[in-house]
């Protein structure tokens, strides 16, 4: 259906694709798999009309083809998720969908945008793929999640021979990806070409007929997934095997300090903490050196909690103790003054600055905190933002580059990087390793533990169970927007999945 064959394409002196080719046969889902920065997106962009190659070709059905824009490339039949979602915040649910192709009504050249149409398809539409969100809604008003499916549902409301969906599940949780598949091989049953870029293995076995995988910019090889197991995969992508983090190997390299920072007064303490509507009152204690994991669902109330917590939202009930004095937060900048530090689950909106430099974007935090005077030294910025670009492998040409011109799992990490930067003695994380790759996901594991080793109190917020697992200490639970319990480090999977689905009491 859609064939790609030696993609070159270079930006200025710096070679992101070269050579790579790519056969998308109808009625298949084809996974793209590679490490941050390895070229998918933009091998997307290749296919989509955002981006010229080159060199190369491109063809559909046989046919060769140019597209010179994504609207040329829709026209032509490929319909795409970007993976940075670029859709308006401000219109509602239905208004997004439509954009760009309103339905008309009247005969006058002044023809008014059938506003009780547009909710009616879009509902149908909805239901059919099974997503519960009312139309009308404004779309910066849900979850990212939600504005995840949104734009998934946007890219099936046009007929297309071609879709392509690069890590249109990074937000999703486990009931919403299978509601996802679920359309997706009805899809395919009917036809359909679909590209899918993602960095869970398991879903790539899930649903994935054939996979292409890229390492620097480079095609290395086209499989079955019977062909290649999951540890086959990683190698292919990464070059060599990956060991996954765990507490363990950490605290071989460097014992914990465990004991002397044993009994003293919690670093950050919760008494009946909460907020009307966003979080019922809890109690939670982190220590000097520990990570707390944090577990639940969509919607169970981990970022209102973070958020609370850094002074993002004023809370409502209770008291938050720093080091055993009692503070009342209403703007992050005294939590950060006070040593904590807050990496936002949604990049794009919260966190980095696009036209900045990677640079600029490692050490504003920091700047933030000493206020706007005295400017850090141009030297000792470059120096912090070459710290971290090695120690946690942000792949960027150099660090003087547009934050935004790095691929996303990349931006992660500078983000990250920001807020590291500060050294901060108490580091509340959401959602970190989304969009990051397996292999930097367990160096960036790895990495948080080592800190907490030196001292640093962590929150770590996951979807991921088997992440929180691995590094946490202790783990607490949330359901319902309440504190469901806490498990001790060594709780299985299951454990933690009945405490997380059990129904309130
Ligand atoms: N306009 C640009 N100018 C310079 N470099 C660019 C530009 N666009 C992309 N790059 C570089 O191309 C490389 C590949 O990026 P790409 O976004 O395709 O990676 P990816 O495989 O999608 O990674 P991820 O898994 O993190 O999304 C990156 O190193 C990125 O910094
Ligand atoms: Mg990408």
């Amino acid at each position: 259906m859609l064939n790609a064959t030696g993609i070159d394409k270079r930006f200025g002196a710096v070679s992101v694709l070269e050579g790579v080719q790519l056969t998308l046969r109808a009625g298949e889902v084809h996974a793209v798999m590679g490490q941050n920065g390895a070229g998918k997106s933009t091998l997307i962009k290749i296919l989509t009309g955002v981006i010229a190659p080159n060199a190369g070709t491109l063809s559909l059905a046989g046919q060769a083809i140019a597209p010179e824009s994504p609207l040329a490339a829709q026209r032509l039949g490929i319909s795409t998720v970007y993976q940075e979602v670029n859709l308006c915040p401000n219109l509602t649910v239905a208004e997004n969908i439509f954009a760009g192709r309103y339905p008309r009504r009247g005969w006058t050249a002044l023809k008014a945008i059938d506003g009780p149409r547009m909710l009616r398809e879009t509902r149908a539409l909805l239901q059919r793929l099974n997503i519960a969100i009312d139309p009308a809604r404004t779309l910066g008003s849900l979850p990212v999640a939600m504005q995840q499916l949104v734009a998934i549902a946007r890219a099936l409301s046009v007929d297309a021979k071609v879709l392509i969906l690069d890590e249109p599940t990074s937000s999703l949780d486990d009931s919403e990806v299978e509601s996802l598949f679920a359309v997706l091989r009805g899809l395919r049953q009917s036809g359909l070409a679909i590209l899918f870029v993602t960095h869970f293995l398991d879903q790539v076995y899930a649903i994935a007929d054939r996979i292409t995988v890229l390492r620097n910019g480079r095609f290395v090889g086209e499989w079955t997934p019977a062909q290649l197991p999951a540890p086959a995969l990683v190698a292919a992508m990464v070059g060599r095997d990956v060991a996954l983090a765990s507490a363990e190997s950490v605290d071989a390299e460097a014992p914990a300090k465990q004991d002397e920072l044993e009994g003293s007064t919690p670093r950050l303490s919760l008494r009946g903490f909460g907020a009307q509507r966003r979080l019922h009152p809890l109690s939670l204690d982190l220590h000097a050196g520990e990570v707390v994991g944090v577990a639940g669902l969509l919607g169970s109330g981990r970022t209102e909690l973070a958020r609370l917590m850094f002074g993002l939202d004023a809370a409502d009930f209770g008291t938050l103790q720093v080091q055993g004095q009692a503070v009342r937060f209403t703007h992050p900048a005294q939590a950060v003054r006070l040593g904590l530090a807050f990496c936002p689950e949604e990049r794009k909106a919260d966190g980095i600055v696009g036209e900045l430099s990677v640079r600029e974007n490692i050490v504003l935090a920091l700047q933030a905190r000493a206020g706007l005077w005295p400017c850090i030294r141009p030297t000792k910025q470059r120096e912090l933002a070459q710290r971290y670009i090695e120690l946690l492998g942000i792949r960027a040409a150099d660090s003087d580059m547009p934050i935004a011109l790095l691929s996303g799992g990349n931006q992660q990490k500078a983000l990250l990087a920001r807020w590291l930067a500060t050294s901060p003695r108490v580091l509340i994380l959401d959602e970190p390793t989304r969009g990051v790759d397996v292999a930097a996901k367990q160096e960036l594991m790895n990495e948080v533990m080592r800190l907490a080793r030196d001292g640093m109190s962590v929150l770590f917020i996951s979807s991921e169970i088997d992440e929180v697992l691995r590094i946490s200490d202790r783990i607490v639970v949330l359901r319902d927007r309440r504190k469901a319990g806490e498990l001790p480090r060594g709780a299985s999977e299951a454990q933690v999945m009945d405490m997380i689905c059990e129904p309130a009491a």
